[in-house]
């Protein structure tokens, strides 16, 4: 069963996908992470050859030895949405993505465009999704439990302006594919989010409309 999650930043996305892969004993990817180590790579290179060398660092980079500690930062996720923009960046990222989604048994995988580009033939996919705000409470109260005190009306300017960055991204599929399940986790906690993940991707498998 291949399972695509996509959603804006700090939707609970990654949560719920993870939740999943436990609940279903699949494997998991979070392509964001993907995106995050390509910036992070090239975050003191110089604009002339900021692409070129995303570029490079795209086609060798080691899915196995990303470090989420040091990808999570803010500054982190600015870089990722940049390089995120280069074409030839998705493009070097994306068969290891299908590859992983199309292994046998079957994968979770969220992103942006996993349910649009990466796996479109999907068994189930999950559009996660939060208003701003939420999100940027979210975000700020984690970010702060980690030692980051961004503060919330910074977070809820640097989340809107990579929503904005996103929606407009030439190189990439942002959008909710048609067939799709939307799921707004904006008045559930986690919890209550991922049992209704659960709930969607049990009825999706049973072959039953309208969840
Ligand atoms: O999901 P996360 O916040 O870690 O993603 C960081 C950035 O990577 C996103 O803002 C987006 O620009 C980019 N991304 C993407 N396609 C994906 C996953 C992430 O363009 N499948």
């Amino acid at each position: 069963m291949r399972i695509a999650i996509d959603g804006p930043a700090a939707s609970g996305k990654g949560t719920i996908a993870k939740g999943l892969a436990e609940h279903f004993h699949l494997p998991h990817l979070d392509t964001g992470m993907l995106y995050r180590a390509v910036g992070l790579s090239v975050r003191d290179v110089p604009e002339l050859s900021f692409e070129d060398e995303a570029i490079v660092a795209a086609r060798s980079i080691d899915p196995s030895r990303l470090d989420p500690d040091k990808l999570g930062q803010a500054r982190v996720a600015r870089l990722a949405s940049r390089v995120a923009r280069i074409p030839k960046v998705r493009e070097a990222l994306r068969a290891y993505q299908v590859d992983f989604a199309n292994q046998p048994g079957g994968a979770v995988l969220d992103g942006r465009d996993i349910g649009t580009v990466i796996c479109p033939d999907a068994e189930v996919k999950i559009f996660v999704t939060a208003g701003a705000e939420t999100r940027a409470r979210r975000r700020a109260e984690q970010m702060a439990s980690q030692g980051y005190d961004i503060g919330y009306e910074e977070m809820l300017r640097q989340i809107e302006s990579r929503d904005e960055a996103d929606r407009n991204n030439p190189a990439g599929a942002f959008y909710m594919a048609d067939d799709a399940h939307l799921l707004d986790t904006s008045q559930l906690d986690i919890e209550a989010a991922l049992r209704a993940a659960i709930v969607i991707v049990n009825q999706a498998m049973a072959g039953q409309p309208g969840s």
